[in-house]
C-alpha cells in the first residue's frame, strides 16, 4: 500500500512539471528506510506509468463517465491499471490494495467502492479496452499527439519506430577504459560475474540485464564508465589527438569529458553553468583517477566571463536540449515538453554555437552534439550556422547508423545528433 501511494505521489509532482530523476531523488532522500526492493518497486511503477500513459489513460476514459476531478485517485486507478496489465503481481493483491490506498487518499466514502467497481470492470473487458485505446495514436503510442505529429512529418518512414523504441527499457551499457583493460578482457570479467554483454561497438558493452554499479566488476577501479553507446560517439567524432586543447562547453555530469581524456593525452577544460552538476564531474574524474586541465563554472553563451583568450584545437558543445532522443531513459520528457520549448532550445543553441565559435583555431573542430530527433535542434540548426559562419565548413560524419548525423534511437542505444564544422 505504502508503494502504491508512493507511486501515486510521485507521478503527481512528476506531471506537475517536475523532472522524474530529482523527484526520486527526492523520495529516496526523503525516506531513507525504503528497502532497495521498495524502491525498485516504486521505480518500476512510476516509470511503466509515464512510459504508458497515453494508453492507460485511453483505458480509463473509457471506465469513468465523467474526467475523475480528484487527481490524486486517477492517479491511483492509472497507476492500478499498469499494474494489472504489466506487472506479474496477482490481481486480486492489486486491487485490494488500490481499494485501501483509496481509503488513506480521500474521507470520501463511495471512492473505495468507485475504485473497486473500475478495476475489475477492467478485469472483466481488459482486451476490448486495450484495443479500443490502441486504435487511436495516443494510446498506441503513448506520446503526445503534436509530438507523434512532428515526427511523423519529420520521419515518414521511421516514425512509428522511433515511437515504440522510446517505450522499451533503455539498455545498460559501459564504456570501456581502454588506459585501464580491454573490451575482451572486460567481457572476461564479467562472464566471470556472469553479467552477459555484448559489443555495441568500438568500447560500448552492452548489458543483457541492468545490474547495480557495485556489482561491475572493477567499477571503483575505473575500468568502466556506465554510457549510452550512442553518446561514445562524441570523442570519436570529435578527433581528438595528443597535445590539442579541448573545450568541453556543457560539459556535466561529464560522460564526454572523461571519454575525450580516456582516448587521448590533451588539454581540456570542463566548462558548465551548473555548479551542482559539475561536482558530478569532479566525482567522474576522482574514480577513473583522472584530471582535466581546468574547471570552470560559466555560461558558455557569455564567454568573455570565463575565457582566458587562448583558443582551442577542438570544441564539443552537448548543449541543452528537449531530450527527445533519450525518452526511454526519462519517459517524463515526452509529457513535459511543450512544443514552444523546441524555439526556446534553438535560440539557447544558437547563441552557445555563436558565441563558442570564435574560440577555435584555424583548421580546428567544432563538435555539435544535441540528443534530440526533432530538425529544429538539428539539421535546421546546421542550416542557420553555415548561413551565418562563412568559415565553417560541415564535415561528413561517417558511421554505420549515422545518417545526415542524426542517430535514431533504438533498442541498443538513444537518439542523437551530431554536426562536425571545421574553421576554414
Ligand atoms: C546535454 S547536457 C551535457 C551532458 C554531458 N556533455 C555529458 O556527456 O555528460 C547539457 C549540459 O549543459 C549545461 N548547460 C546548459 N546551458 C549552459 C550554458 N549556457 N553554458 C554552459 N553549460 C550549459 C547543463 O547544465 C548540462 O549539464
Amino acid at each position: 500500500m505504502k508503494i502504491q501511494q508512493l507511486a501515486v505521489d510521485s507521478i503527481e509532482i512528476v506531471l506537475s512539471g517536475k523532472n522524474l530523476t530529482l523527484v526520486l531523488q527526492a523520495l529516496w532522500h526523503h525516506n531513507p528506510l525504503l528497502s532497495l526492493q521498495q524502491r525498485g518497486a516504486i521505480q518500476d511503477i512510476v516509470y511503466g506509468v509515464l512510459r504508458y500513459l497515453g494508453q492507460l489513460e485511453g483505458v480509463l476514459s473509457q471506465l469513468v463517465k465523467r474526467p475523475l476531478s480528484d487527481k490524486r485517485l486517477r492517479n491511483l486507478l492509472l497507476v492500478s491499471l499498469y499494474q494489472l496489465h504489466y506487472s506479474k503481481s496477482p490481481d486480486y493483491a492489486i486491487v485490494d490494495c488500490a481499494v485501501a490506498t483509496t481509503r488513506k487518499l480521500t474521507k470520501n466514502k463511495g471512492s473505495a467502492g468507485l475504485v473497486n467497481a473500475i478495476l475489475r470492470n477492467f478485469l472483466r473487458n481488459d482486451t476490448a479496452l486495450l484495443d479500443l485505446a490502441n486504435a487511436h495514436e495516443t494510446g498506441r503510442f503513448s506520446h503526445p499527439q503534436w509530438w507523434i505529429d512532428k515526427l511523423r512529418y519529420q520521419y515518414p518512414q521511421q516514425y512509428e519506430a522511433i515511437l515504440l523504441a522510446n517505450n522499451h527499457h533503455p539498455p545498460m551499457t559501459l564504456r570501456v577504459n581502454r588506459h585501464k583493460t580491454s573490451v575482451i578482457d572486460y567481457q572476461a570479467l564479467l562472464n566471470r560475474c556472469e553479467i552477459e554483454s555484448c559489443q555495441v561497438w568500438d568500447n560500448a558493452l552492452m548489458l543483457s540485464k541492468p545490474v547495480p554499479t557495485q556489482k561491475l566488476p572493477m567499477f571503483e577501479q575505473g575500468y568502466v564508465s556506465i554510457q549510452d553507446a550512442g553518446a561514445q560517439l562524441a570523442a570519436p567524432f570529435l578527433d581528438v589527438r595528443d597535445g590539442m586543447t579541448v573545450l568541453d562547453a556543457c560539459a556535466a555530469p561529464g560522460g564526454k569529458s572523461t571519454h575525450l581524456m580516456e582516448v587521448a593525452n590533451i588539454q581540456l577544460t570542463v566548462l558548465d553553468n551548473d555548479q551542482q552538476r559539475l561536482d558530478r564531474v569532479s566525482e567522474n574524474f576522482k574514480r577513473l583517477g583522472i584530471e582535466p586541465f581546468q574547471q570552470v563554472c560559466g555560461d558558455a553563451a557569455l564567454t568573455s566571463s570565463w575565457w582566458d583568450g587562448k583558443y582551442f584545437d577542438r570544441i564539443l558543445a552537448d548543449v541543452p536540449c528537449s531530450a527527445s532522443g533519450v525518452v526511454g531513459r526519462h519517459p517524463d520528457i515526452k509529457w513535459l515538453r511543450r512544443i514552444t520549448d523546441l524555439a526556446t532550445f534553438a535560440n539557447m543553441q544558437q547563441n552557445i554555437l555563436d558565441a563558442l565559435w570564435p574560440l577555435l583555431k584555424s583548421e580546428g573542430k567544432l563538435l555539435y552534439v544535441t540528443c534530440s530527433v526533432f530538425f529544429e535542434e538539428n539539421g535546421q540548426q546546421v542550416t542557420n550556422f553555415l548561413d551565418k559562419h562563412p568559415d565553417a565548413r560541415l564535415l561528413p560524419i561517417v558511421h554505420n547508423e549515422v545518417n545526415n548525423g542524426q542517430l535514431i534511437p533504438n533498442s541498443s542505444h538513444d537518439g542523437f545528433y551530431y554536426a562536425s564544422f571545421y574553421k576554414i
